[in-house]
């Protein structure tokens, strides 16, 4: 029954080689099946429609799979389910107790579990307590090597209180730069980090080992800190992942490995590039940043008209289209939110465990997580989630601007040029830039494309302005129509920034919360305007930039001087007060946040005012 799925890509000789990625898909597939089937029988079907174009029966990777964690403690097994899902709960956060390393070897503490579990009185959480470590014990905070308490592009800025500010966020890089501890006793395979070879910037709080995208905003920060060392050490991790893994998981989890996040790395190098000149770091990068492209353009990643993981092939898409979506495969609830994907199958109406929990590892892959913009049908709750049916306007412009900073580094930017590779990225960015053009039209209204219901997603605006600060994109539009598109997200700005969405929820990428990635492409997408505008408009697209910024620094500093914390979300109706809302309480720290205030408070340094409180 395999259908071969075709391959558009503009070099279709690259994608036939094997990646490594292949090597998993079978180890997967079987994985899978097994799990799936003890737990659903009756869904055998849906696997099989789900899963055979995974096997297309010549050996041709035209399908990326994420190699799928089976480690018996922290991601999936009778053992996971027992603790994670106990009566009355062990902890407040699912997540607390799968990053606990184990005492001793997993095999053992599994077998004492099945030797106790039926005994009269077995108590699991005097269990957990005996044979797990606290959460986190395997990592110690140190302070960055290259750390000087004031950096001399923050020494410019002449506002004391902004200063001051400045100097009191970048100290924060020392409360969140986390090194593995290796007299800790127990080995790699009794806890669920990742053995990254550096010193790594955590978000903060519950996020205690890297994130992927958040680490866009953080590389922004550490810069302007004059923290290249550490720049340089995050950016290695990274690559490390990619190499081990062929992509760049969501969390430097084992437990993250059925999902990547935002394809930002190629970005972050550059980056650093520009702000050191280091094009060093290139060297053994470009293979990786090649790899990891790779990952992202197989299906189902890639949106090809003939992936049958599409209900309906809406009409616009054609053969020669290059788009994108996120897209994970897992049988198992999220190992780091086991209850609440548990009771989210639970009540929704009748979906398979593999389509409601791969929907729910999407909807994670995102970035986004959770939004209404991933819901299905107008809904405005979790069971809807769809992500895997949306084209994302802001995916698809991040990967043309790493498509075309590929093509600069490729074709001249420094290097010695690779002219098989310099053609291929040359490609990519051309068609997609035609893709883009015509599915996310600037003009009425843009939004992502939605793959069953053929219709444009105008509830929602926030990402609009990652396509809009992408300039091949703007270069490849008419300006009124640009204009027109910046002008949408100019009326949508509030007292405490620029919403996720407009619609409230009460889930935490939605109204009324504002987070540093939305701001930042906000910000971004008007200065693009204004230099592509003349005269008093290009002036007033930059003053709302500005604008923007400013909300942003009023915001968190009015939050820490009430609170002396950063959070990881802001709520857009009141000035300085932490977001609210989805799966966890709000955080502090926090990478992102220190990071795009670091950036705006060095970018916008003479335009800034003392915030009013
Ligand atoms: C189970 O163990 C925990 C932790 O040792 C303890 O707090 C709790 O009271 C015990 N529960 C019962 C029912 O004994
Ligand atoms: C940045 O740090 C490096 C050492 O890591 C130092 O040599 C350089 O002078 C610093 N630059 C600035 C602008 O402070
Ligand atoms: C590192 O681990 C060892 C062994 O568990 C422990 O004694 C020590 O306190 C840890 N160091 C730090 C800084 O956490
Ligand atoms: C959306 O609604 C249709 C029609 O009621 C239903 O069949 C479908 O399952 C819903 N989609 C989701 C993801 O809930
Ligand atoms: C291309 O890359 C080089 C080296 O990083 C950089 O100096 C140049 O600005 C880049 N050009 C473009 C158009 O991005
Ligand atoms: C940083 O860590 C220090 C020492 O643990 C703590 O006092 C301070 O509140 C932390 N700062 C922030 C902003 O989290
Ligand atoms: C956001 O702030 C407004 C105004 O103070 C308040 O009414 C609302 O409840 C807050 N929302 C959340 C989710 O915190």
């Amino acid at each position: 029954m395999a259908e071969e799925a075709t391959d558009y890509s503009p070099s279709k000789t690259l994608l036939a080689e094997v990646s490594s990625n292949e090597r998993f898909a079978h180890r997967r597939f079987a994985v899978l099946g097994v799990a799936f089937c003890t737990v659903c029988l009756a869904a055998m079907a849906t696997l099989m429609i789900l899963y055979h174009n995974l096997d297309d029966g010549n050996g041709s990777p035209s399908t990326s799979l994420l190699r799928s964690c089976t480690h018996p403690i922290y991601c999936t097994g009778e053992f996971l389910q027992a603790v994670q899902l106990a009566q009355p709960a062990l902890f407040l956060d699912s997540k607390t107790f799968v990053d606990m390393p184990c005492r001793s070897p997993p095999q053992d503490i599994l077998d004492a579990f099945q030797a106790q579990r039926n005994s009269a009185g077995f108590n699991i959480s005097a269990f957990v307590q005996q044979h797990f470590d606290a959460a986190g014990s395997e990592v110690m905070t140190v302070t960055p090597p290259d750390f000087v308490p004031n950096p001399q592009r923050l020494s410019k800025l002449q506002n004391v209180e902004l200063r001051t500010f400045a100097y009191n966020v970048h100290a924060v890089w020392k409360n969140l730069t986390r090194q593995f501890n290796t007299s800790y006793s127990c080995g790699e395979p009794c806890m669920s980090s990742m053995p990254v070879p550096n010193p790594f910037v955590a978000p903060g709080g519950r996020f205690r080992e890297f994130y992927y995208w958040d680490t866009y905003w953080i590389i922004k920060g550490l810069l302007v800190s004059n923290l290249t060392v550490t720049a340089r050490h995050t950016l290695e991790n990274l690559l490390w992942a990619v190499k081990e893994y062929g992509f760049v998981p969501n969390g430097a989890r084992i437990y993250y490995q059925d999902r990547s996040q935002p394809p930002l790395l190629t970005l972050m190098v550059r980056d650093y590039v520009t702000a050191t000149g280091d094009l060093s770091i290139l060297t053994d990068a470009i293979d990786l940043l090649h790899q990891e492209h790779q990952f992202w353009m197989l299906t189902p990643h890639r949106v090809l008209t003939s992936d049958t993981t599409i209900t309906a092939n809406p009409t616009i898409i054609t053969s020669d289209d290059v788009l994108n979506r996120y897209y994970a495969n897992t049988a198992d609830p999220r190992p780091e939110s086991y209850r609440e994907d548990t009771v989210t199958l639970q009540s929704s109406n009748g979906r398979s465990p593999l389509d409601m929990y791969s929907s729910l590892a999407t909807g994670a892959e995102t970035g986004w997580d959770y939004s209404t913009r991933w819901f299905a049908n107008n809904s405005e709750d979790i069971t809807a989630v769809n992500a895997q049916n949306v084209v994302p306007i802001d995916l698809n412009a991040i990967l043309l601007q790493v498509e075309s900073t590929m093509k600069n580094w490729t074709c001249a930017g420094g290097l010695a040029p690779n002219p098989s590779l310099c053609t291929e990225y040359g490609n990519w960015v051309s068609s997609r830039t035609k893709s883009v053009v015509k599915v996310f039209p600037a003009n009425p209204v843009m939004g992502d494309f939605l793959l069953d219901v053929q219709s444009k997603n105008a509830k929602w605006f926030g990402a609009v302005s990652a396509l809009l600060a992408t300039p091949e994109y703007a270069n490849a539009v008419n300006l009124a129509d640009l204009q027109g598109a910046v002008n949408t997200l100019v009326t949508n700005i509030y007292p405490g920034g620029v919403p996720a969405s407009l619609t409230t929820s009460g889930q935490q990428w939605d109204f009324p919360n504002a987070w540093s990635p939305v701001q930042y492409f906000a910000i971004e997408a008007l200065e693009l305007a204004s230099q592509l505008s003349q005269g008093t408009l290009a002036t007033a697209y930059h003053t709302k930039a500005v604008s923007i910024a400013q909300t942003w620094i009023t915001t968190t500093y009015c939050g820490y001087i009430s609170t002396q914390a950063l959070f990881e979300k802001y709520n857009v109706s009141a000035t300085g007060a932490a977001g609210h809302g989805g799966e966890y309480i709000v955080q502090t720290g926090f990478g992102w946040t220190n990071g795009l205030v670091l950036w705006i408070l060095d970018k916008y340094a003479s335009e800034l005012t003392t915030p009013n409180c």
